[in-house]
């Protein structure tokens, strides 16, 4: 009896039910597409090689496995499921002695617990098959389990099913394993004799079934884990549950959602103990956030780092920044991509940053523009100050040394530097570098001309 086994995933139809230009099993469900997420479950169970059948835009499927341990085989002409596997043939015709598991690759909610299960059952039980099945409410969609009275099944795909076929609840998960000699002699026999004139994979377990080979059939005790994704409907439907597996893992490992209903994690991301969570929030791609964080409603949080005990206030977006232990950030704040927000430091509102190392407790407190920047510590950039960068052509780099003030309403017109400790005066509109412990301020002086207000208003000014 051999444990290892070989992985099959097809992915190669167009999947018409769908309605969309691109490939439906690279379509993300919270940062992960379906294809990525049936690969995942399957890394975990490690099989000594994983072969993904690939053929409707096939580059861009390739593309986005790029360094992944797997295999690719093309199916030119997507004419079944059955044909899809033999896609495979002159491989399984040298690892006929072993195992293969086959499953659709459409089906992300499929955990690994359930294909141990099924893999344990197959050995124990020494089959020539063994699929995946379940008991389901509203089994349409699914090809039927039909047991006849000897027990034994076959399954009828639903467009074939007469009404009261139909009307059976066991399905086809569109997982199986096989022991692949039995299944090389078997696949020969399909036959394209039906609605849609496909080779269905599904034929194989009543032609092993009728030529008295041993079949075994695990029914999931959770149905759904192997729903399989046709239509926009079961998209949504499918992330829904994967959102809220992955907010119960969050609050298993000590992250606090005041309405979790309302807020949406990707997969990867990391949120540590004592973080708490208000209405709204979403957090994407590969985020990491610390511990004891508050993150205020409408926060939207993309591919970033966040360390211990920030604060976020409301309706803030960060984007690929990364962000220092007791920072603070918001409410109303913009973060644009490659932003480093060092520990203790304040952004307010109406900030918007790019690509700005903005240093230890440094206060940018209102209505400011800050890009290729580099601030040091403890400089206060007072309210309305912007960073002239862009000449129309070239970006250009401002440099603000530590403890420096900003006045407010201060333009800084790049490249140009502001001094350690040096002041600029409000209003003020920099072009050329500010020496330390300087007070620099470029504006017109203040001219008065007493009672001119009163004489204009006689029409005399
Ligand atoms: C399939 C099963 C059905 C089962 C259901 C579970 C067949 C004939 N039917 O139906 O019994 O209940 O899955 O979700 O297998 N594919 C290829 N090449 C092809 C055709 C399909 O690689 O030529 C791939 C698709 O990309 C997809 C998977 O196989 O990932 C399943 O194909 P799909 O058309 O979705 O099959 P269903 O009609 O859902
Ligand atoms: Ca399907």
């Amino acid at each position: 009896m051999k444990k290892g086994f070989i992985a099959l995933v097809l992915a190669a139809g167009k999947a018409t039910r769908f309605k969309s230009e691109k490939i439906k099993v690279l379509y993300p469900l919270l940062g992960k597409s379906m294809l990525q997420l049936v690969l995942d479950c399957l890394f975990q169970l490690k099989p000594e090689r994983i072969y993904v059948v690939v053929g409707y835009q096939k580059e861009e499927v390739i593309g986005s496995l790029a360094s992944q341990r797997v295999e690719f085989l093309v199916q030119e002409e997507q004419r079944g499921t059955a044909h899809a596997v033999l896609c495979a043939r002159s491989i399984l015709e040298k690892e006929s002695d072993k195992t293969l598991l086959v499953l659709n690759g459409d089906m992300p909610l499929l955990q690994p617990k359930t294909l141990n299960s099924l893999i344990n059952k197959h050995h124990r039980e020494a089959n020539a098959l063994t699929f995946l099945s379940a008991e389901l409410e509203e089994p349409s969609g699914f090809g039927r389990i039909i047991w006849d009275e000897t027990l034994k099944p076959r399954v009828v795909e639903e467009i074939e099913a007469t009404p009261s076929q139909k009307k059976l609840k066991e399905v086809n998960a569109g997982v199986y394993l096989f022991r692949i000699s039995d299944l090389l002699q078997t696949l020969p026999q399909v036959s394209p004799d039906n609605k849609k004139g496909e080779y269905y994979l599904t034929d194989v377990i009543g032609l092993m079934a009728q030529a008295g080979r041993k079949i075994g059939c695990y029914k999931i005790s959770n149905p759904e884990e192997i729903m399989g994704i046709n239509t926009r409907l079961d998209l949504e439907k499918a992330t829904e549950i994967l959102r809220k597996r992955k907010i119960t893992s969050l609050m298993e490992k000590g992250v606090t959602f005041y309405d979790s209903s309302t807020v949406w994690i990707d997969l990867d991301v990391k949120i540590g103990r004592d973080t708490t969570i208000h209405t709204s929030v979403i957090i994407e791609g590969k985020s990491v956030i610390g511990k004891e964080c508050l993150l205020y409603p409408f926060v939207h949080i993309m591919d970033s780092k966040v360390g211990n005990r920030v604060k976020i206030l409301t309706s803030t977006v960060i984007e690929k920044s990364v962000i220092e232990d007791n920072a603070q950030i918001g409410p109303f704040a913009r973060l644009r991509p490659h932003n480093l927000i060092k520990e203790g430091a304040r952004v307010g509102n109406f900030v918007e940053m790019k690509n700005t190392i903005f240093g230890k407790k440094s206060k940018a407190g209102h209505l400011s523009y800050l890009g290729d920047c580099e601030v040091k510590e403890e400089v206060n950039i007072g309210a309305g100050t912007i960073t002239c960068n862009y000449d129309g052509l070239r970006k250009h780099r401002t440099l603000i040394e530590e403890g420096a003030f900003i006045g407010s309403g201060t333009e800084l017109v790049a490249p140009v530097k502001v001094g350690r400790h040096a002041y600029i005066g409000a209003g003020s509109t920099i072009t050329k570098d500010v020496s330390p412990e300087a007070l620099a301020v470029s504006r017109a002086r203040q001219i008065e001309k007493p009672g001119w207000a009163k004489r204009k208003r006689k029409g005399r000014s």
